[in-house]
């Protein structure tokens, strides 16, 4: 199939639109698991939670973000995309009711384990579906649009909050205000149900359910009517060679696959991001900032991680997954080092920001969204769901574990008995981890750019 066609700007249409639907899975991925932040404290006088109890009802929505994510492969690829889609959103959905009228803890706790549910299910469907629809030129753009718009439910969950918290008293706060910042999240999640019964079914999906006549119908709209018959025999002829069994997944060929998969989905977490994106106003505190200024150091954070996304869908295509990685894990490794060497030596708390936001910004240019480009385009399509199921567990598990030890690894104690030290050592550990990562990026991870998937399947096989 000639990768030279250009895309008419009739299927452009189309296909932005079908991947700004679907991007809205990101949106509410950001935004449902952003929203504890302005919650946690006001559930906590609200209930009298112990910190236990509270660590519980921070991190509830994440377990269930494991659970999804393990079980929305499997649906996936039996009911397929758009379906599965479907009841991510219903989820969505009841959880936003749900854990907005509980009146004890348990309550809470089982309704955003639902809604963690969705969050997990929508991280690997929402990525996994517009790469199946995306013509191969700008399919790394594409899914990364779905990080923007992770980014963006982030941010814009943080402005609702702050709005809402400042339209009471601290009493109708602890009774009511939290209750309204959940529940607010069912507006976007009916709007991406509402939207979801536009966008039509994966035609890869469809092709490998045998249902290939409507699948053309789709690609003629998604790729123009000459490439569509091309796509159709390509797709065929691949899903012709694979077996469909999850041992293939872990045979020599397809488990390197599975190995960059489950490290890019790993590392994407241990080098840190979750731990400045939850904790930033805490590191900033430690370092010596006023309340207000972290907080306004933590705005920043939320704008240069939306600015710098753009960075990665204008390059991502054209430069290739691989180079822009290993610049910004580069630029990661520097952001660290030198956050590190601020606290270590309480440096002036302007080095601390600069080093920070180039973090950041070298983060969201490259893997923010990359682990998601390639993690949906590396798997054979007849068990792509499975296959990136399991990358998608592995990388909420790494969430959990930032989650859960960035606090208790920035207090004194268990790396330093100093603060500072604690916090110079925590950002040492990340570090560590962006090295790692930077080397098997340059030796394991192969260019995916502009190939189509099955070009990339047929790859792993050579
Ligand atoms: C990526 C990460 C996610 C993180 C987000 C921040 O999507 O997978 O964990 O919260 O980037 O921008």
């Amino acid at each position: 199939m000639s990768k030279e066609a250009q895309l008419q700007p009739s299927t452009t249409g189309f296909v932005v639109k079908i991947t700004v639907v679907a991007a809205l899975g990101g949106l509410l991925f950001g935004y449902d698991t952003a929203v504890i932040a302005g919650v946690i404290g006001l559930i906590k006088t609200k209930f009298g939670l112990t910190p236990a109890m509270e660590g519980w009802a921070a991190s509830s929505a994440i377990w269930g973000c494991v659970i999804g994510s393990g079980v929305a492969g499997y649906m996936s690829d039996r009911l397929g995309r758009k379906t599965t889609l479907i009841f991510t959103a219903i989820l969505f959905a009841v959880s936003s009711i749900g854990a907005a009228l509980p009146t004890n803890l348990t309550q809470f706790v089982l309704f955003r384990i639902v809604g963690g549910i969705g969050i997990g299910a929508a991280s690997m469907l929402s990525p996994l579906y517009i790469s199946e629809i995306a013509p191969p030129k700008i399919r790394g753009k594409l899914v990364s649009v779905y990080q923007l718009a992770i980014v963006i439910g982030i941010n814009l969950i943080y402005f609702v909050n702050l709005k809402i918290a400042s339209l009471g008293t601290h009493e109708w706060k602890v009774e009511t205000g939290w209750r309204w910042m959940i529940a607010s999240g069912l507006l976007p999640s009916a709007l991406f149900l509402i939207l979801l019964f536009l966008v039509p079914e994966s035609p890869r999906w469809l092709i490998k359910k045998n249902r290939s006549a409507e699948a053309l119908n789709t690609l003629e709209r998604l790729n123009g009517k000459e490439e569509a018959l091309a796509v159709v025999q390509e797709v065929e002829l691949t899903l012709n060679q694979e077996k469909g069994t999850i041992a293939e997944l872990f045979k020599p060929g397809l488990r390197k696959a599975m190995i960059v998969g489950a490290v890019l989905a790993l590392f994407s977490q241990i080098t840190g991001i979750n731990a400045i994106i939850y904790y930033a106003p805490k590191i900033f505190e430690n370092a010596g900032s006023s309340t207000d200024t972290a907080l306004l150091q933590t705005v920043i954070i939320g704008v240069i991680n939306t600015l710098f996304t753009f960075i990665a869908i204008g390059f991502i295509d054209k430069l290739g997954r691989k180079t822009l990685l290993l610049w910004g894990v580069a630029g990661m490794i520097i952001g660290l080092a030198g956050t590190g060497y601020s606290l270590y030596n309480q440096l002036d708390g302007i080095w601390l920001m600069v080093f920070i936001f180039l973090y950041i910004a070298s983060f969201a240019a490259s893997l923010g969204p990359i682990p998601w480009v390639i993690i949906s385009e590396i798997f054979p399509t007849k068990t792509r769901g499975i296959a990136m199921s399991f990358s998608t567990t592995v990388l909420w598990i790494g969430v959990l574990l930032i989650t859960q030890f960035t606090p208790m690894l920035l207090e004194p104690g268990l790396l330093s008995d100093k603060k500072e030290e604690a916090g110079a050592f925590t950002f040492g550990l990340f570090l560590i981890a962006a090295l790692i990562l930077w080397v098997f990026t340059l030796i394991r991870i192969p260019e995916t750019k502009k190939k189509t998937l099955e070009e990339i399947e047929l790859s792993w096989k050579k």
